[in-house]
């Protein structure tokens, strides 16, 4: 029997989610796979647009609340970190919280985690941090922690949740909630519904940096997966999905064509598309009835606009 490596293991794992989402009546791909090195760049740039406004407006609402957010959290708080923080809005809570016990960063990059908790530590030489290289999504361990804490605060900014579908945000909330534990806390960004031109220029930017955000899906299989998909046979379009409340990103086929991925042929029509990602955008109360089982909402911040929020949640405790 050939063993695998769990490298080997994991590629074939990919390839088999990937050719399965191609071979779907709508093509899809898997958002994560958006984030290599190119991708995660580009999401950064992305970040900083004019257009794009989900990241600054958090980190506006996060500075105007910064002292009503850490009397939610309290004090002696294990802070843990979905998605791993070089960022301000790491570093606003790190400022302001009272007397952190211990942070727990997680992200699914080490190399990054690496480059974030010693630039971290650098800064906040008292801070104990332990760093977790995992997927967030996936089942992980979080390492044994010889600190005295009150409680375990989930610190899961950006709009990340967005991503999901209400239905696999509510499971993911209920893994959130194992986490956090007794009388542990969600802080959480949660973009909302506005405007769809808003929502339009954010997500069809006219640099085009997210075109190419999303293009490189495809330069990725190309080098990944000995793919030939023709870059300019495809163009990026983003759309707002009314019935649903998503903003959804797509590839379109300008021709129709065939592309070979890995030894697979693959079939286009003019027109059809890959679906690369979902962006729900949640009305306050809509957001309340998906984390009830698990959360409920102590408390929401919001700009002027209303056009994002950040959320305290506290765990629900579940008689069984
Ligand atoms: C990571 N996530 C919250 C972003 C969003 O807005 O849904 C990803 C993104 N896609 C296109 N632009 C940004």
């Amino acid at each position: 029997m050939i063993q695998l490596t769990s490298v080997e293991n994991e590629r074939a794992l990919l390839r088999e989610e990937l050719i399965e989402g191609l071979r779907q009546p709508q093509k899809k791909l898997p958002s994560k796979y958006f984030y290599d090195e190119i991708g995660s760049t580009l999401f950064e740039e992305i970040c900083h647009l004019r257009e794009y406004y989900p990241t600054r407006t958090e980190i506006g609402i996060l500075r105007d609340n910064i002292g009503e957010i850490a009397a939610h959290i309290g004090p002696d708080c294990l802070l843990i970190e979905y998605g791993s923080g070089a960022s301000v809005k790491i570093r606003l809570l790190l400022d302001h919280l009272e007397r952190i016990a211990a942070y727990v960063p997680i992200d699914i990059s080490g190399e990054h985690l690496l480059a974030a908790t010693e630039e971290l530590g650098r800064e906040y030489s008292q801070l104990r941090i332990f760093p977790v290289p995992a997927d967030y999504t996936q089942d992980f361990d979080l390492p044994e922690i010889d600190v005295r804490h009150e409680r375990n605060v989930i610190f899961f900014p950006g709009s990340t949740i967005g991503n999901f579908t209400p239905a696999d945000a509510r499971v993911f909330l209920s893994h959130i909630a194992e986490v956090a534990g007794k009388d542990g806390g969600l802080l959480i960004g949660v973009d909302l519904k506005k405007d769809v031109t808003v929502l339009h220029a954010a997500y069809n930017d006219s640099k085009g940096v997210t075109a190419d955000f999303n293009l490189n899906m495809l330069v990725r299989l190309n080098r990944e997966f000995d793919a030939d998909f023709d870059l300019d046979a495809f163009r990026h379009s983003a759309v707002w999905n009314a019935h649903h409340g998503r903003i959804e990103m797509h590839l379109v086929s300008l021709r129709e064509q065939s592309v070979r991925v890995d030894g697979e042929r693959l079939h286009f029509r003019r027109g059809e598309s890959i679906l690369t990602e979902y962006s729900y955008k949640y009305g306050l109360e809509q957001f309340a009835a998906v984390a009830a089982p698990y959360f409920r909402v102590e408390k929401v911040w919001t700009d002027d606009r209303r056009w994002f929020s950040v959320q305290y949640l506290s765990c629900v405790s579940r008689a069984r």
